[in-house]
């Protein structure tokens, strides 16, 4: 669905589909160009990256490969809880590979910093960071990405893999919420 779709449930778009591809092309360019030779695995966190995941393999013009985890903070609402649970693992084993973490948004940063500590402990040739977005908080934190999409304001945005309560994920463009859909 499109931002005009939703007649209202939006209190502004921050990036258009339009303006998500361009920056996407530009990633996948500079990440043809940082991996020549070597085949990443890109490794996608569910449920979130699904979006990016998709449109990004496909703007880049080398081979890779692709895997995914499902991971969920403890602790309910919004907030993010540092303790994390692997509901899915990764099908397959990445000693000596070069893995490219594919994130749909860094806030806290502390689910990504327990998934790098341990995708770390596999023994990986290489072990970066793609995400798509980036809150302010997460520059305290431990775990710097190396490709950042946007960096965005400190709120709550829906739209291109990211939901409110389940919906939104599959808005093509990224915007706030209007404060009566929280209500
Ligand atoms: P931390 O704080 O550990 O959390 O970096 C990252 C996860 O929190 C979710 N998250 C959001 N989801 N809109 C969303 O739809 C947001 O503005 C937002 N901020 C954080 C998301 O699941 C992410 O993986
Ligand atoms: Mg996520």
């Amino acid at each position: 669905m499109k931002a005009e779709q939703l007649h209202g449930d939006l209190t502004r778009v921050l990036f258009t589909e339009a303006e998500i591809e361009r920056r996407i092309a530009e990633l996948a360019a500079q990440i043809d160009s940082d991996y020549a030779g070597k085949e990443p695995l890109l490794v996608g966190v569910l449920n979130g990256a699904l979006m990016v995941m998709a449109d990004f393999s496909r703007a880049l013009a080398s081979h890779c490969e692709m895997d995914w985890m499902a991971v969920s903070s403890y602790g309910a609402g919004t907030q993010s809880s540092g303790v994390v649970r692997i509901l899915k693992d990764l099908s397959v084993d990445i000693k000596g590979r070069h893995v490219l973490v594919v994130e749909d948004i860094i806030d806290t940063g502390l689910t990504l910093a327990y998934l790098i500590q341990n995708l770390q402990s596999r023994g990986p040739a290489s072990l970066e960071v793609m995400t798509m977005f980036r809150k302010p908080e997460a520059l305290k934190g431990a775990v710097v990405p190396r490709y950042v999409g946007f960096d965005l304001p400190d709120e709550f945005v829906v739209g291109y893999g990211l939901d409110y309560a389940g919906r939104y994920r599959n808005l093509r463009d990224v915007g706030t919420l209007a404060p009566h859909i929280y209500a």
